[in-house]
């Protein structure tokens, strides 16, 4: 038996690897969130390893509040980037391979063509500062590590801009929605099934040596105000939806306007199929709403 320890299980994506988890028979998984294990301890994190034969650690905990980071820049640090080292750290102590989320925005949105994997981070805030740190304590620590940028994350768990558009639908009559900001959204069930075939591949491949940073999004390339309109438009709401400019919506966190991820080497080391972003907005809300 593999024994797979999640942190911050509790989140989008811990949720539906939770889910997906009663399909992967070989693996034993110990699913975590703060009050079972606070990952800014790594005394906490040397005690809840100890006797379980850990061989894997998904870190799905993170900070991710993108705007309140910038009030917040501590906190954020802490468990972006802090708490990260200390999970890297008991990993590479105890031969764990980690594998750790991160972001699209570790990038400044400057390029006009998908961003790879080896291309010059420039964050434009706290979260994808703090985020940027966090991996590169990975990639110094922890040699056996994988970590994945993935972007507009989605699912029927916790906040997401899904399901605030599918309850905004339902009390007004039109929205205004950002339209020069683009990326590519991503269903966290496509990237938690990703995540367990990733290391079902490395489980069952003693040789493997690709680790390293990948990048993860559904395929395809839209904005804010195109996932909004594919989102009313499946969910047959009537309101309407306005595109306005990043300039006349207020928020604290300035974010990237192009923020598209090049997926080519995960395709290519792990033979991966990635559905498009359209194809995916059904899934999700059938499950929301059934
Ligand atoms: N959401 C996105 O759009 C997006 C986009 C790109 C990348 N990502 C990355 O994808 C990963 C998963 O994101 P997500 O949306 O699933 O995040 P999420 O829903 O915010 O879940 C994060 C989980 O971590 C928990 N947590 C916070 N501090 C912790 C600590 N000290 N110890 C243990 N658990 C802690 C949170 O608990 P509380 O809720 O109680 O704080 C929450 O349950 C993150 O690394 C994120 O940076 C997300």
């Amino acid at each position: 038996m593999t024994n797979i320890l999640i942190t911050g299980s509790k989140g989008q994506l811990g949720s539906e690897i939770n889910e997906l988890s009663v399909k992967y028979n070989q693996f034993q998984f110990f699913f975590t969130d703060i009050e079972e294990l606070d990952i800014c301890s790594l005394n906490a994190i040397k005690d809840y390893i100890k006797n379980k034969n850990i061989s894997y650690i998904i870190n799905c905990a993170a900070y991710t509040n993108v705007d309140q980071a910038e009030e917040n820049k501590e906190l954020a640090k802490i468990i972006n980037a802090d708490a990260v080292k200390n999970l890297a750290t008991v990993a590479s102590q105890n031969n764990i391979t980690l594998i750790h989320i991160s972001t699209d925005y570790v990038f400044s949105g400057d390029n006009s063509t998908p961003y790879a994997e080896d291309q010059k981070a420039k964050p434009m805030g706290v979260y994808g500062n703090t985020k940027f740190e966090g991996e590169e304590y990975v990639r110094n620590i922890c040699q056996q590590h994988i970590i994945i940028r993935t972007s507009w994350l989605y699912s029927p768990f916790g906040k997401n801009f899904l399901k605030t558009m599918l309850r905004l639908g339902k009390e007004k009559a039109s929205l205004d929605v950002v339209g020069d900001q683009v990326g590519t959204p991503t269903y966290a069930y496509d990237l938690a099934s990703t995540i367990l075939h990733i290391m079902q591949i490395i489980s069952e491949n003693s040789l493997f040596n690709n680790f390293g940073t990948y990048h993860y999004s559904n395929e395809g390339v839209c904005s804010w105000y195109d996932f909004a309109t594919e989102i009313q438009n499946t969910s047959k709401n009537r309101c309407k939806i306005n595109c306005i400019e990043s300039k006349d919506f207020q928020c604290l966190a300035k974010r990237p306007h192009y923020s598209v991820l090049n997926k080519s080497k995960i395709k290519h080391i792990f033979t991966l199929e990635i559905p498009h972003w359209r194809s995916r907005i059904k899934h999700c809300i059938k499950r929301i709403t059934e």
